[in-house]
């Protein structure tokens, strides 16, 4: 099928762009590179031998959009593109909400005028806000406590409200948990700019030597270890998740929300661990006070993924720990 992917240069873009091209579908990313490099398309198609077509683009605009869907014969779209940052997001809360929810009424509109209307969206676990019980499932409370938890939310309610308006949209909702690891091939991975606010980022820049010490934000949960503990993903089980849904959902109209995690939880100290024997190199760390916000435990429900699509996480701790390092210690030249 020939599949759009918007911020298909990003991390879980990219790695899905793979996965996508390698089981035959055509794929097209459209990105504006706000937070990705144009590097990272060759390095897609060095991994795959394919061609893989892409524009420069932003989501609001509207009509570069269309004529994106149009030129390209577009079936799918898989709407990646927008500002993730939970912290920024409370600080530049215009700027999320006019690239996050006025983006994707943008891609809304293009898909609309272009007649296609099969999405597969990248929500958030962010979503669900305190846990009221867990493992969250699909049916759990929705309360983001953030803006851009609240762009999800948003995105979804607008997602339903043309789904129930127009039996002729198909649209998966996947709510992904901590997305973590690397491609097997160590070509590409996370590569966040600036300094990292997620714990796998900041481990690889401690290990790789360009942060001294990794900050542990409390060890006074009521955890095991005290550390907090949460659902973590390889990427390419992830990437795995979109092509179960998309294969899917052309088979099956209206809204769905599924949880793309691992149903399991790992605490900062086990992730450590973990990273320290894979690379045999020691993680210096202190124990801060806790990060406002954080919450001490999370997991997925992901049966009805499973149930459903047919799909499941198959990669473990240490494959996610191994696929890091091989992408943090990779030089990074094509
Ligand atoms: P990323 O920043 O690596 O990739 C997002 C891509 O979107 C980037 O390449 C960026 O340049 C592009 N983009 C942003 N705004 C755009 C715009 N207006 N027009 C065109 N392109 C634009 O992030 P990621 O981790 O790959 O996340 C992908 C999606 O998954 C995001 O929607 C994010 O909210 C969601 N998500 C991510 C996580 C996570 O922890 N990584 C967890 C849950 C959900
Ligand atoms: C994981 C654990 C931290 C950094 C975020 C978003 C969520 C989703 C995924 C987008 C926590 C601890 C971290 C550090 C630490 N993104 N930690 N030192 O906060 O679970 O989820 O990314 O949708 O919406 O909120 O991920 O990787 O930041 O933190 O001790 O330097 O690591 O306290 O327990 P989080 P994270």
């Amino acid at each position: 099928m020939n599949i759009l992917l918007t911020g298909g240069m990003g991390y879980i873009g990219s790695h899905t762009a793979i996965l996508l091209s390698e089981a035959g579908h055509q794929v097209h990313i459209y990105d504006n590179l706000c937070n990705s490099n144009i590097d990272t398309l060759n390095r897609i198609k060095k991994i795959t031998s394919k061609d893989i077509a892409f524009t420069n683009g932003d989501i609001r605009d509207t009509e570069k959009l269309f004529n994106t869907l149009v030129n390209e014969k577009i079936e799918i779209v898989i709407h990646l593109a927008g500002l993730k940052a939970v912290g920024e997001s409370s600080q530049k809360p215009i700027e999320y909400y006019a690239n996050n929810v006025q983006g994707s009424i943008s891609l809304l509109q293009a898909m609309q005028s272009a007649n296609i209307k099969t999405l597969v969206f990248s929500s958030s676990a962010t979503v669900y806000g305190n846990p009221v019980y867990l493992p969250y499932d699909e049916d759990h409370p929705t309360a983001p406590t953030n803006p851009y938890g609240r762009n999800k939310l948003q995105i979804e309610e607008m997602l339903h409200d043309l789904a129930v308006s127009d039996k002729a949209w198909s649209i998966a909702c996947l709510r992904y948990f901590n997305p973590v690891g690397a491609h097997e091939s160590g070509l590409i991975g996370e590569d966040p700019n600036g300094i990292p606010n997620n714990l796998m980022p900041v481990i690889g820049q401690v290990v790789s030597g360009k942060l001294p010490l990794l900050n542990i934000f409390g060890d006074d949960y009521d955890t095991p270890d005290g550390t907090g503990k949460r659902d973590y993903i390889h990427v390419m089980d992830l990437a795995e998740g979109h092509l179960a849904a998309l294969n899917w959902i052309k088979n099956n109209p209206r809204l769905h929300i599924f949880n793309i995690g691992s149903g399991k939880s790992y605490s900062v100290l086990e992730i450590i661990h973990c990273f320290e024997q894979v690379s045999s190199h020691s993680i210096p760390y202190q124990v801060v006070n806790r990060r406002p916000g954080d919450l001490p435990e999370y997991y997925a429900s992901a049966d009805k993924a499973k149930t459903v699509l047919g799909w499941e996480a198959k990669r473990g701790l240490s494959d996610i720990c191994n696929d890091s390092w091989r992408w943090i210690k990779n030089p990074k030249i094509i």
